[in-house]
């Protein structure tokens, strides 16, 4: 492997409030060293088809403080293609970018992994998804901020709930994770969250009502996972308005709101250390390694143990929400 003297960084998958702190991070942190930076756009799209420009401090000035992605981000299936990874390969040759940063979810560092290993080329990734779901990291850039504009919906629907005394089933998203659920759950008081985490084990809105969870209530929320696990916020009301038709329920389903917004504090801390860490890692002869953060701790995670791995869920968090929402 050659001397690295280029980088070039994209953001992939989902986007993730704080994906610009870290672009600013790494090309900040980057020059700083010394390398030049190319900014790539659209994700893996713009490796193929060659939408790239040179990066200066300037380029990131700004935009800390602002959701979104400015290099934009795409699902890129051409890359899932061994001959989109070769016309990939050869714009990252054209270019003369040496190594590169890609900042995303899992099925962005699936991507990653596959390219470094098939050309033997340098990747670092940084974790950035609202979903939290990446093994090795406590946090993923993005979750925070999600996980607070869930707080604030829900804090509004609960105002309503409350009023009509209804029950309210609100989906949120995580792909097939329940973080946002939990902790979402947790920091709004609601009555439960049903996870995909342990979809298998229990049914969880049999257990709900069983537990007679309106006891001392005359409204309840409950927050949901978007899964095919959990079914979703609208196959359970279906089931609660069959099977207990004396509760009179709704359905909100958050969506995309939760991507969006500036980021939270901790999203940009997090976004500012990873993004530098990625530098300190390319510096330290790190390749095909996720930075991450572990007990306030950076640390490398390869690729293949950060896609592979399921991150757990703590059961301790669902023993406490369920012991409150009493
Ligand atoms: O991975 C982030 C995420 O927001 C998931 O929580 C959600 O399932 C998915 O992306 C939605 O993707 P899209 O915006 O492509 O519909």
């Amino acid at each position: 492997m050659g001397a690295i003297n280029c980088i070039g960084i994209l953001t992939s998958g989902g986007d993730a409030p704080g994906m610009n702190a870290a672009i600013r991070a790494v090309t900040r942190a980057a020059i700083f060293n010394g390398f030049e930076v190319k900014g790539i756009y659209r994700g893996y799209r713009g490796l193929i088809t060659g939408e790239i420009k040179p990066f200066k401090t300037e380029n990131v000035s700004n935009i800390i403080q602002q959701g979104g992605t400015i290099l934009k981000t795409a699902r890129c299936q051409e890359f899932q293609t061994a001959e989109g990874r070769r016309q990939a390969y050869e714009t990252l040759q054209r270019e003369g970018i040496d190594a590169l940063v890609v900042i995303g979810g899992d099925g962005s560092l699936t991507g990653a992994r596959i390219f470094a290993q098939e050309y033997d080329y340098p990747i670092i990734g940084l974790p950035g998804t609202i979903d939290n779901d990446l093994y090795g990291t406590d946090l993923t850039i993005g979750y925070d901020t999600a996980l607070n504009t869930i707080m604030e919906a829900v804090d509004k629907i609960r105002d309503t709930a409350s009023s009509h005394e209804r029950l309210f089933f609100i989906e949120v998203m995580g792909r097939d994770a329940g973080f946002l659920a939990l902790n979402g759950a947790l920091a709004t008081g609601c009555e439960a969250a049903i996870i995909p985490e342990i979809s298998t084990e229990i049914d969880q809105l049999k257990e709900l009502v069983e537990n007679g969870f309106r006891k001392s209530k005359n409204s309840s929320i409950v927050l949901v996972a978007e899964s095919p696990h959990t079914g979703g916020a609208m196959q359970l009301a279906e089931r609660v308005k069959n099977e207990y038709p004396q509760y009179d329920v709704r359905v909100t389903i958050l969506g995309h709101i939760q991507r969006g917004g500036s980021p939270s504090a901790q999203d940009r801390i997090l976004a500012s250390r990873l993004g530098a860490a990625a530098i300190d890692a390319l510096l330290d002869g790190q390749r095909n390694v996720m930075v991450g953060i572990r007990n306030d701790e950076i640390v490398y995670v390869p690729f293949s143990r950060a896609i592979k791995f399921d991150k757990p869920i703590n059961r301790e968090l669902l023993n406490t929400l369920r012991r409150l929402s009493i």
